[in-house]
């Protein structure tokens, strides 16, 4: 099969575009005919292998894993003797194992069906991003009424998460570039704040919860427009320490929590059958659409991640593969 395979950490000229062998599937597995994946930084991320904290879990020296890709959508291909629920033709979509290929592996937790009203292309958009904004607004307890900030939300995560919080009855106002400000608009964002025109950090209003996906701000600033009460998930963002990445931010925030009335804790997203399931079902309830910024055939993979790695995508950054 294709495949975009790595043999070691660096840049995205490491990603190259090879024949191999299919993956083996175990007991417990599914293998999917990937139809689409997308790209997150996670990929880019263990692409790089950075932050070097993380080598502990890529791999040392060299990629664990050869092949990226962990979004994907497509078509069961077979079934370990171990998996019920699934069967060959059932089209899915999801987290696996190295999706930037034509054949990749997944557990039957990480998959569900694909929204009928969506692509190959939407569906594979959908599961990062999507898990990481319901999980961070459920984290916060957002609910009918509450004010909701959320920067970066021109990107993937902010994209769904603008589009969940209204979903939630929330009053949103969306923090983006100028290039991004139509869109977010257009997800449904009650005021949408450009960054090159506006500080959100320097009017009166307050909110009850912040997602914070680009981490340029102090945490004392987004303090100052959070509620007594409120809640700030910082999300790792572009602006990171080689060595240990998030984690300086991340503990800043945890250790400051106990002392403050505001709630500060990231999350950690993960795949699970039960939010896959309720992003679908906003997916087709019309709620909830994905964004799709550009598409990119499988060998080009590498200049997908080059531009991911810009830092202004809109939306998704999709790569098909059949
Ligand atoms: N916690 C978790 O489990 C989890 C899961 C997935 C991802 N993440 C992390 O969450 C972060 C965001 O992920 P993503 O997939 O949404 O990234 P993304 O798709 O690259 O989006 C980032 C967005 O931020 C915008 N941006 C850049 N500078 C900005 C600024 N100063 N103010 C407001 N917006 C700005 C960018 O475009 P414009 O500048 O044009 O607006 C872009 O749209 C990443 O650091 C990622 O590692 C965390």
């Amino acid at each position: 099969m294709k495949a975009i395979v790595q043999d070691r950490f660096g840049a995205a000229d490491v990603l190259q575009l090879r024949e191999i062998d299919r993956p083996a599937f175990k007991e417990t597995e599914v293998l999917v005919r990937v139809r689409a994946a997308s790209v997150n930084p996670a990929d880019w991320a263990f692409m790089q292998g950075v932050p070097n904290i993380g080598r502990f879990v890529f791999g040392w020296r060299k990629p664990r894993i050869r092949v990226r890709g962990i979004d994907l959508a497509g078509t069961v291909e077979g079934v370990g003797a171990g998996v019920t629920g699934f069967a060959p033709g059932d089209e899915v979509f999801g987290q696996g194992t190295g999706a930037f290929a034509e054949y990749a592996t997944a557990t039957p937790e990480r998959l569900v069906p694909k929204p009928s009203n969506l692509t190959f292309e939407q569906a594979a958009a959908v599961p990062m991003a999507a898990l990481c904004a319901l999980q961070a607004l459920r984290a916060g307890h957002v609910e009918a009424g509450q004010k909701v900030l959320i920067i970066g939300a021109g990107g993937g995560i902010g994209t769904f998460a603008v589009q969940i919080a209204k979903s939630l009855g929330a009053t949103v106002t969306g923090v983006c570039g100028p290039s991004k400000v139509d869109l977010v608009r257009s997800l449904g964002a009650d005021r949408v704040v450009d960054y090159t025109a506006e500080d959100f950090a320097a009017g009166d209003e307050r909110y009850d919860f912040i997602l914070d996906n680009v981490s340029n701000r102090s945490l004392a600033d987004l303090r100052r427009v959070l509620v007594r009460k409120g809640t700030l998930i910082p999300n790792s963002g572009q602006f990171y320490h080689r060595r240990i990445g998030p984690m300086g931010r991340f503990m800043r925030a945890m250790l400051m929590s106990p002392f403050v009335s505001q709630t500060i804790h990231p999350v950690s997203s993960s795949a699970n059958r039960k939010d896959l399931t309720a992003i679908a079902e906003l997916i087709e309830a019309g709620q909830v659409r994905p964004v799709i910024d550009r598409t990119y055939p499988l060998a080009s993979a590498a200049d997908a991640m080059r531009y991911l790695g810009e830092g202004h995508v809109g939306g998704k950054v999709v790569v098909t593969v059949a």
